[in-house]
């Protein structure tokens, strides 16, 4: 039942231990001058004292009866990071210089079992030695009845206990006088030092009678007892001091008459590693602790050993508890690990359904902004469309009247025209706004249906009206396109008189009018039927034949973005409407200036020029130019293949080119500012030039070579170009 119980409160021990991972680990370094079955006991108590502090490491070091190898285990774990030091010195004075550096360093000492001569050390605990040596040596007066001889064999020389234990011995038997001590001989706590140095006095002293030999450790006295074994003839009695369990232990030895007493030398390391934690905790502890003992002779010897065995039972128990719990703590952590994680996964789930969560009301309330939006707008129209039918009433109402008046019906034919363009579009607006005002009465929701936005639309008149040419034969010719028949009429009244008017109401039927006539200029409407103007503009601007003319987009499309659009296309302008006539008139004067910057074909070369004439070269690519420059110089060596031929028409040109002859004959124009006609005598002139500076060939040979039809006329010729005469040329070289 109580076994039941402990087992139960270690247990608990151990987990709450294991509990309190946090805590901070301490390293205590142990030191044993030793390595014995005293200090193999020890350290076994050590860790098992360890296993109620889970905080606790333990680090150990055995010096094997060595000064020089202890002073340097101990600087090692001073250097390794040990909290506290543990140590237990070989001999007081010879590692005293370690033990001072390592509390210099603040790590508290605890000097345990044997002194030390340094004063540097946190605290002592052990037996009192002095006080042994004294029990045993009144001990052994007993026994010998106040008679007898007997032999001391110390402990190592300079360790405190066995100066210690000697001095308490000698003094215990300073009080009787029929005790002898025969020999102190020295030992050094080992069996083999104790038996040889005994064996050696043995052999010296032989015959003399020895009654009792001290040995100031078990071990010491199992080594001379050997000798004396060795000798032969009666034993005397031997006794030791350490008392130890086990087998090979005092106890034993007692119990079976090898000693016949011993003392228990007390370990307590689990007392110890207290003191340890104690100290490392800051907790209050004493700074010297005595450790009591008893004697072990033939009377309690079984006692003892039934005892020390049970405790040898319960700490081997111990230990293989601290295993199982090691083990279930293990599996402890693990579980905590894989709760971890459950729960991690569960608010990360928590904080994605959240997420999702704000995403649906984020939605819904940018639904309700936007609905509250769209009503807001709606009102907003239904509001200016209201406003809007009061003004158009007092246009309308007024004009009605005006076209009754005898002015309007006597008026020439351009003010009845504009005049009848304003009624028709103020109408025209009219029913515009009664049909947004019908569709919105119409909408419970905002928004308007397709149907509706389809009756918003005002139905055009379709005109088929296609080009008109009219004005004088020189002035530019400007191709006006789009689909509403009062814009086309509006623009002819502004450009009427200054330029030649061609018409078009979609981009489709402008570009087939474009690539017939090849106007100097275009202006266009955007939104069309068809083909709308950016299509249009584009299609202008990548044929051969119309590239080069300019486009002026003219829109209601205001924003940025449609202007982007437009230039992107390929317009040379955007006009935005409503536009100023003013405006409209200017840009299109201006770029059709700015188109008379020509291309020099067959330039006026000097009459020292040798060089063959030779085709501009021109640094631009943009794509409308590179058309321009593919156009020219097909031209041009269409033409220089074939001027040899006096009967050479521009028909002849035009077909080669693949271009009705109207169409070479004002692209031509456009990009040179001469005519085809023109150019070909050009060619000629240039040719015969460079002959006639080259060759030795007559001037008739030349000017038939070049194609002129008489030698007199290429005279002419090339006197109204050059200003000479082509004799002159052959005379000057
Ligand atoms: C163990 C030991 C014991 C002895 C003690 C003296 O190392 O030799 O046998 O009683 O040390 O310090």
């Amino acid at each position: 039942m109580h076994k039941q119980k402990f087992c139960i409160t270690i247990l608990l021990i151990l987990l709450l231990a294991s509990c309190s991972q946090n805590e901070k680990k301490y390293r205590i370094g142990v030191s044993q001058c030793s390595d014995d079955i005293w200090r193999d006991k020890q350290n076994s108590e050590l860790i098992i004292g360890a296993y109620f502090h889970e905080n606790i490491e333990l680090r150990f070091a055995t010096a094997d009866d060595s000064d020089e190898r202890q002073v340097q285990q101990i600087d090692s774990l001073v250097n390794e990071g040990i909290d506290l030091l543990i140590v237990a010195p070989n001999q007081v004075s010879t590692i005293s210089s370690a033990i001072d550096r390592a509390y210099d360093k603040g790590i508290p000492v605890i000097v345990f079992e044997r002194k030390t001569s340094s004063k540097k050390y946190t605290a002592y605990m052990g037996a009192d030695n002095y006080e042994i040596g004294r029990l045993m040596g009144e001990y052994v007066a007993t026994r010998l009845n106040e008679h007898g001889r007997i032999i001391e064999v110390m402990g190592l020389e300079g360790s405190s206990p066995a100066i210690e234990r000697h001095n308490g011995f000698r003094e215990a038997l300073e009080a009787h006088p029929g005790i002898q001590i025969v020999a102190a001989l020295q030992g050094d706590w080992t069996e083999p030092t104790a038996y040889n140095n005994v064996k050696q006095w043995l052999a010296k002293n032989s015959g003399e009678k020895i009654d009792l030999v001290f040995g100031m450790n078990d071990r010491t006295a199992m080594g001379a007892r050997k000798a004396f074994a060795d000798v032969g003839g009666t034993l005397p009695l031997f006794c030791g001091i350490d008392g130890l369990p086990g087998e090979n232990g005092g106890i034993v030895q007692v119990r079976d008459s090898l000693l016949d007493a011993s003392y228990i030398y007390p370990t307590h390391g689990d007392q110890l590693i207290q003191l340890a934690v104690d100290i490392l905790e800051g907790k209050p502890y004493e700074k010297e602790t005595k450790l009591m003992s008893a004697l072990v002779t033939r009377e309690n010897a079984r006692v003892l050993l039934m005892e020390s065995d049970e405790i040898l039972r319960q700490s081997h128990y111990i230990d293989q508890l601290h295993q199982k719990a090691s083990g279930y703590l293990q599996q402890l952590a693990n579980q905590r690990t894989l709760t971890f994680l459950a729960l991690a996964t569960i608010a990360l789930l928590l904080l994605l359904l959240a997420g999702i969560y704000m995403y649906y009301l984020q939605r819904a309330r940018i639904h309700d902004e936007r609905t509250k939006m769209e009503r807001e707008q709606l009102d907003f129209y239904t509001q200016v469309s209201h406003e809007l039918r009061t003004p158009l009433t007092l246009i309308e109402g007024p004009l009605t009247q005006l076209a009754e008046t005898q002015d309007m019906k006597n008026a020439g034919e351009e003010t009845s025209g504009l005049f009848s363009i304003v009624r028709r579009n103020t109408h025209q607006l009219t029913q515009l706004i009664n049909k947004m005002l019908d569709a919105q009465v119409g909408t419970s929701t905002p928004g308007l249906s397709s149907e509706q936005i389809d009756a918003l639309t005002i139905t055009q008149p379709i005109t088929t009206e296609s080009e008109i040419i009219e004005g004088d034969e020189d002035a530019p010719t400007v191709l006006l396109v789009d689909d509403n028949a009062d814009i086309r009429a509006y623009l002819h009244s502004i450009l009427q008189g200054k330029y030649r008017l061609l018409e078009a109401e979609d981009g489709q039927h402008g570009l087939d009018v474009a690539r017939e006539h090849v106007p100097d200029l275009i202006v266009s409407d955007v939104m069309m039927p068809v083909m709308n103007g950016l299509e249009f503009c584009q299609q202008v601007k990548s044929d051969m034949i119309t590239s080069h003319i300019p486009v002026i987009l003219l829109t209601a499309r205001a924003l940025n973005q449609h202007q982007i659009e437009g230039y992107e296309s390929g317009a040379d302008a955007y006009i935005t409407k409503p536009f100023s006539p003013e405006l409209l008139k200017a840009r299109i004067s201006n770029l059709l200036h700015s188109r008379h910057q020509l291309k020099d074909l067959w330039g006026m070369p000097s009459v020292n020029d040798t060089s063959k004439p030779t085709m501009p070269t021109t640094q631009t690519s943009s794509a409308v130019e590179q058309l321009e420059d593919a156009f020219i110089s097909r031209f041009k060596k269409i033409v220089e293949e074939r001027m040899a031929n006096s009967d050479l028409s521009v028909e002849d040109l035009a077909a080669e080119m693949r271009l009705s002859r109207v169409q070479l004959y004002r692209k031509v124009k456009a990009l040179t500012g001469c005519t085809p006609v023109d150019l070909l005598r050009r060619a000629r002139l240039s040719q015969a030039q460079h002959l006639l500076v080259t060759t030795e060939y007559t001037v008739s040979e030349i000017a038939y070579q070049v194609g002129f039809s008489s030698p007199s006329y290429f005279t002419k010729c090339y006197k109204d170009e050059y200003g000479m005469v082509p004799g002159d040329v052959r005379n000057k070289a």
